[in-house]
Formats: structure tokens, sequence, C-alpha cells
């Protein structure tokens, strides 16, 4: 079983694919923190995120030591992720990592949940568990300040709502994989539901489809 979530910055994806990997047994893979660490890692060699060909030479070498830094989940992280997320390079050379993890995912599990922005559409487009979570900018921004709140960065909501507006367009423009629901997505609108609600509409979903197939 693969489950995709897909949708824009902070919907809730992360949240939702760490409880349906809990609740279904299945691997976790975050892929946005794959583009995170290689924005950082162009970020720290003092690189444009922006330029192909340091962008991709950093997909290429890219190891585990970034997934713990401190910065990964900062929002200049965030942009930066983005702009290397439109390098076609960047992401052929970060797929089959993601599809191996899906179609093998480690500890023996018997699929996994992936989350990201062509999750559905590109790396798994034959799962039939597809959800695109959507929910107001405004309120995703406010989930945004309190995630970084809690893990000690202060932020200004404005700032925030802002920035995340801009990395949803440069996304959703982008002419490889751009961030769109899959045809056959369930798309959920969080706006007004906490984890607990979006979780039991998901799983509702995950189990009337396995029913159907
Ligand atoms: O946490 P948040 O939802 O804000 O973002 P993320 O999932 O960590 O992803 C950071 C950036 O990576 C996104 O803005 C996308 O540009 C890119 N990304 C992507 O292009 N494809 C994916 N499958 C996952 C992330």
């Amino acid at each position: 079983m693969i489950i995709a979530v897909d949708g824009p910055a902070a919907a809730g994806k992360g949240t939702l694919a760490r409880n349906l990997a809990r609740h279904f047994g299945l691997a976790y893979l975050d892929t946005g923190a794959l583009y995170r660490a290689v924005g950082l890692a162009v970020l720290e060699s003092g690189g444009d995120p922006h330029d192909p060909e340091t962008a991709t030479s950093a997909a290429k070498q890219l190891g585990f030591d970034l997934f713990d830094h401190p910065d990964l989940r900062n929002e200049a992280t965030g942009e930066a992720a983005s702009a290397v997320a439109a390098i076609p390079a960047v992401r052929e050379a970060l797929l089959s990592f993601q599809r191996t993890f899906a179609e093998n995912p480690p500890g023996e599990r018997g699929g996994a949940v992936l989350d990201g922005r062509d999750i559905g559409t590109v790396v798994c487009p034959e799962t039939p568990f597809k959800i695109f979570l959507v929910a107001d900018p405004a309120v995703r921004a406010e989930r945004r300040v309190k995630e970084l709140r809690n893990r000690g960065v202060e932020a200004i909501s404005a700032e925030i709502l802002r920035d995340m507006e801009h990395r949803d367009a440069q996304d959703k423009s982008r002419t490889i994989s751009p961030l769109v629901p899959a045809r056959d997505a369930f798309v959920l609108d969080t706006t007004e539901l906490d984890a607990d609600a979006v979780f039991a509409a998901a799983v509702d979903f995950v189990n009337a489809k396995n029913g159907m197939n």
C-alpha cells in the first residue's frame, strides 16, 4: 500500500502522513526534507539555489548529515528548496530514491506514506490512495508560525504568509512537476478541521478505496 499526501505549504501533510503511517503500519518519507536538504546545502556553500549546476551537484551528493540541521525547517530553507525543486535535473536526481522507498520500504513494512507536492502525479501515480490537502493561506500561515514558535523560532505572521504565498505560486507555476492535485485525488480542505478530523476523513477515504479494489 502506497499513500500519497500532497498539497501546499503548511496544509498539514506531515502530521497526517505520520498518523496514517502509524495507523496502517507503513513507513513514512517526508520528501520535502529532501528538497530542503538540497536547498540548505546550496545556501551553506554560499551558492545560488536558482543555479542549475550548483543545485544539481548538491542533489547528486546529498547525504543524511543535513536532515538534523536546525535550519532545515526555516522559511529561508523552504524558499531555497522551492528554487532547487524547479530544476529538472534536481528532481531527476531525487526521484529514484523516492520510488525505491515507496516500492521497497525499510523495515519490511507493507508499504509507505510519502508526503510532498508530486507524489500522486509523478512519484507514485499508480497508487489509488492519493490525498491532496488544501487550506486557507492565512490559516496555513498561522499553523506554520505556531510550529516555528514551538521550536523556539520567532516568526512574524505577515512575513510567513507572504513567503508561503510566494513559494506556493512558484511551486504551482513551474513547468516540471507543478503543485497540482492528481485527477483522482481526494481533495480535503483542512481550513476548519483539526488534525484528528483530517486523520479520520483520510482513513475513511483509504478504507473506502481499499474496499473498492
Ligand atoms: O513544510 P512545507 O509544506 O512548507 O514544505 P516542504 O514539504 O518541506 O517542501 C519544501 C519545498 O520543496 C516545497 O515548497 C517544494 O518546492 C519542494 N517540494 C517539491 O517540489 N516536491 C516534493 N515532493 C516535496 C517538496
